[in-house]
């Protein structure tokens, strides 16, 4: 190569990456509007980001993967909890999270009602954001429980030869359960979020290990509230109507209100559900 061509490689090649760039920077401002969803920022969820900003949230927490790292990343929170949870988290955090257990806690706001229903606006706002997978996974609140998929949290651990599902493959074509299990992983709110399938761990629900021979007992028992005389009668119940019949033990209600969501009748098709319905019953 001589000096002129070279002169001209060097031209040439930075005029190229200068008009890929620009082209590239002008295609993403011109999908922002799409991407965050910016047709929903009502007033509602305006007023929710100044209440986020007046109480310094992201001194703790992080949304897109911005702020502190003390606490959870709420990016995905309101399709982690259902709106239940989240008014009564808000309103008294220290009632679900056990210092000893947890090592740190939520500081008590005194939040006004109107402050965290426009606080779950905006998160709800956020979540609805077209992040393309960032931040790369759910960060999830604790270290409380093992996650489905086999993980090693410092849940209790999934023994191996127990009835752990982690481990068995799934075939979604030949296998209702196996599409039950899919559906228990992908559901949005998701499953996994608040429930656990290792014995003892529980969450922000319960845990469901041994769901189905709990449930075996429970609905011939006098203290059962709902409308089920049988196990699939039962779990079918407990995922449409989650108030039906309450559980007692961890932070699970308040009021007669479950604060497992009670979206799942209209959010799943009723194949689905029946899908979950087979899954659930197998853990015995
Ligand atoms: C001093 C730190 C701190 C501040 C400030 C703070 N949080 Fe938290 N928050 C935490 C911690 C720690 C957790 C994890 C759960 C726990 O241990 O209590 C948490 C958990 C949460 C959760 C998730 C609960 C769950 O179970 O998934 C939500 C929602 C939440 N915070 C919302 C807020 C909002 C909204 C604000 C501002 C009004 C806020 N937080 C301010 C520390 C904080
Ligand atoms: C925001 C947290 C949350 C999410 C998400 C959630 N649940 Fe729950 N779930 C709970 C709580 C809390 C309870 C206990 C209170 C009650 O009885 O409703 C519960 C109870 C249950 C029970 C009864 C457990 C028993 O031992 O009797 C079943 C079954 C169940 N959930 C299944 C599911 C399925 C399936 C999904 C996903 C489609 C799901 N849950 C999503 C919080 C949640």
């Amino acid at each position: 190569m001589n000096n002129r061509q070279a002169r001209i490689f060097a031209w040439g090649s930075t005029i190229a990456a200068a008009a890929l760039f620009l082209g590239l920077t002008l295609d993403s401002h011109r999908q922002f509007p799409e991407l965050t969803n910016a047709a929903n920022i009502t007033p509602e969820v305006t007023h929710g980001k100044d209440v986020w900003h007046k109480y310094n949230c992201i001194n703790c927490h992080t949304l897109f993967g911005e702020g502190a790292y003390y606490a959870p990343d709420l990016t995905k929170i309101t399709q982690h909890r259902g709106e239940a949870y989240l008014q009564a988290y808000m309103r008294e955090p220290g009632a679900f999270y056990d210092e000893q257990r947890h090592r740190r806690l939520m500081p008590q706001q005194d939040l006004s009602d109107e402050e965290i229903t426009s606080l779950i606006a905006f998160l709800d706002w956020v979540a609805n954001v077209d992040n393309q997978g960032w931040p790369p996974r759910p960060i999830l609140v604790t270290g409380g429980f093992t996650a489905v998929a086999g993980g090693s949290g410092a849940g209790t651990p999934v023994q191996s030869g127990s009835t752990s599902v982690g481990v068995r493959p799934v075939d979604p074509d030949d296998d209702i359960r196996a599409l039950g299990e899919n559906v228990f992983r992908t559901a949005i709110p998701g499953c996994t979020t608040c429930h656990s399938l290792a014995p003892g761990a529980d969450g922000a629900g319960p845990s469901l290990a041994g769901v189905a021979t709990r449930a075996e007992l429970l609905v011939g028992a006098a203290d059962y509230t709902g409308q089920a005389s049988d196990v699939e009668g039962y779990l079918r119940e407990a995922i449409t109507e989650p108030s039906a019949h309450l559980n007692t033990g961890g932070m699970y209600s308040a009021n007669g209100m479950s604060f497992m969501p009670n979206t799942y009748g209209d959010s799943l098709s009723d194949e689905e559900i029946e899908q979950l319905v087979a899954f659930l019953a197998t853990l015995k």
